[in-house]
């Protein structure tokens, strides 16, 4: 990534010692997969577009989220305007991730926390709008759902295997979450050229599932 002088305004161009040109632009949330420094492998866009449709997360909302990893899902949920705070067990993923959301300009809205969620439940006194689990362990964290969240709250839990989706799907059904419901978003993309127009032959593939439920 090529560092821009801070007097640099987006739409203006820069040139590299090498004379390679380039015009400067305002990081946004896209941004975010291509300049964060990757640890814990990131929620893509389409399923952070899920979330933020399926929970209505937003301005002034708190969310708890666990675990951070590279942070993509925390930082796009602070530029929708909510307060995260996000935890993570591994101390160098988190010192990573509290850099990813300085360079996303969050970092006043999103709280690191270095350890583990499971570990530090009981100690949390506030209750969240939004729950927001992408770990191995997350049934057993939707499991205490109802405790952590505000009535009407939303559990949103991300899981790349079918099997953890089951057990967090029975997990939150079990804590008394309503509606609780589990999808997969399927992305096509359209190819346009001379010979006609038709979704991409390009395998389709498989990101997460993602599991949703409310409190009454
Ligand atoms: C797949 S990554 C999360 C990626 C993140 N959602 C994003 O969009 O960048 C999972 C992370 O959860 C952390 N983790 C797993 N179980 C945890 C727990 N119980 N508490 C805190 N962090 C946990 C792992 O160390 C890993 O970094």
């Amino acid at each position: 990534m090529l560092e821009v002088p801070a007097d640099v305004r987006p739409g203006e161009t820069i040139e590299t010692h090498l004379g390679t040109e380039f015009t400067a632009r305002e990081l946004r949330g896209p941004d975010l997969f291509t300049h964060f420094e990757r640890t814990g492998a990131p929620m893509l866009p389409r399923d952070v577009g899920l979330l933020l449709g399926e929970t209505g997360v937003c301005e002034g909302d708190r969310v708890l989220d666990a675990g951070t990893g590279t942070g993509v899902l925390a930082a796009y949920l602070a530029r929708a305007g909510a307060a995260v705070v996000t935890y993570e067990q591994d101390p160098e993923f988190a010192a990573v991730a509290r850099e990813n959301m300085a360079l996303a300009g969050v970092d006043d809205r999103v709280d690191v926390r270095t350890g583990d969620l499971t570990a530090s439940m009981a100690d949390l006194d506030d209750r969240f709008d939004l729950l927001t689990l992408d770990t191995g362990d997350a049934a057993a964290i939707a499991a205490q759902a109802p405790d952590l969240l505000v009535p009407g709250g939303f559990l949103a839990v991300y899981s790349p295997f079918v099997e953890q989706t089951r057990d967090a799907n029975l997990a939150a059904a079990n804590a008394g979450l309503e509606d609780v419901t589990t999808m997969e978003t399927i992305q096509r993309e359209m190819d346009f050229d001379d010979r006609g127009s038709r979704p991409s032959t390009a395998p389709v593939g498989h990101t997460g599932y993602l599991t949703f439920g409310r409190r009454e």
